[in-house]
């Protein structure tokens, strides 16, 4: 069953953080009010099982999840897989905080963790019919370069650079730009596609 999207109203700003083993059931949580054609995005695939992603992002050896938190609740998710040739990104941001700048403070934070660990590059795959993603990346890093399709699905080469000081919370004190306070948007709001 969906989850129902907690009230509108949270005080705390929105902070993008490091996600820990504690954070399984609010990734969980997030996971379950994505919307089906958000989770196809995502995973180009059927949706894994909320335990399955949950798991993987906050416990995975070879992944570093970060998180965009309002409050208690995980509005976005970040992963940087670490694999031998170069990290692969991969970005998961909740229907009602698309187009919200949240995706593009989740690809600064995975940039500086992918420089920290001693990449200068990074690779990204997703459908071809995903303008959000090929959007969010020419707007946000200064040199991203994509394949041709291959079978429904385009990878991006993404060269990585970092501010001087790596930090893994990059949210503490910052607030999305033109909310006073950190509230889930409501129809109202609506600015998705
Ligand atoms: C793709 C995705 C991560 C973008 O995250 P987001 O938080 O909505 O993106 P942002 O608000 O940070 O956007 C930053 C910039 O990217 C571009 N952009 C993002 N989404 C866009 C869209 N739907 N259409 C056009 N441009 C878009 C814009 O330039 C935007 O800046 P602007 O809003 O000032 O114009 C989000 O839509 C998402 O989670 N989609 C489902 C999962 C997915 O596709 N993941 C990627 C493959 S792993």
């Amino acid at each position: 069953m969906k989850e129902t999207a907690p009230s509108a109203t949270s005080t705390a700003a929105v902070v993008v953080r490091r996600l820990a083993v504690t954070d399984r059931p609010g990734v969980q949580r997030m996971l379950g009010r994505c919307s089906p054609r958000t989770l196809q995005q995502r995973f180009a695939a059927a949706a894994p099982a909320p335990h399955w992603f949950a798991d993987s992002v906050v416990s995975h050896s070879a992944v570093i999840g970060i998180g965009a938190w309002c409050g208690d609740d995980l509005v976005g998710v970040g992963s940087v897989h670490l694999r031998e040739d170069a990290p692969e990104f991969a970005i998961l941001i909740e229907d009602t905080w698309q187009r919200r700048r949240v995706g593009a403070r989740l690809i600064r934070a995975m940039s500086d963790q992918a420089v920290a660990t001693g990449w200068h590059h990074a690779v990204v795959e997703f459908l071809v019919t995903n303008t959000a993603a090929r959007a969010l990346l020419l707007s946000s890093c200064t040199h991203v370069w994509f394949s041709p399709p291959d079978a429904g699905l385009v990878s991006g080469l993404v060269l990585l650079r970092s501010r001087a000081t790596p930090p893994i919370d990059d949210g503490s004190t910052e607030r999305l730009p033109g909310r006073p306070a950190c509230r889930r948007p409501g129809p109202e709001d609506g600015r998705n596609g």
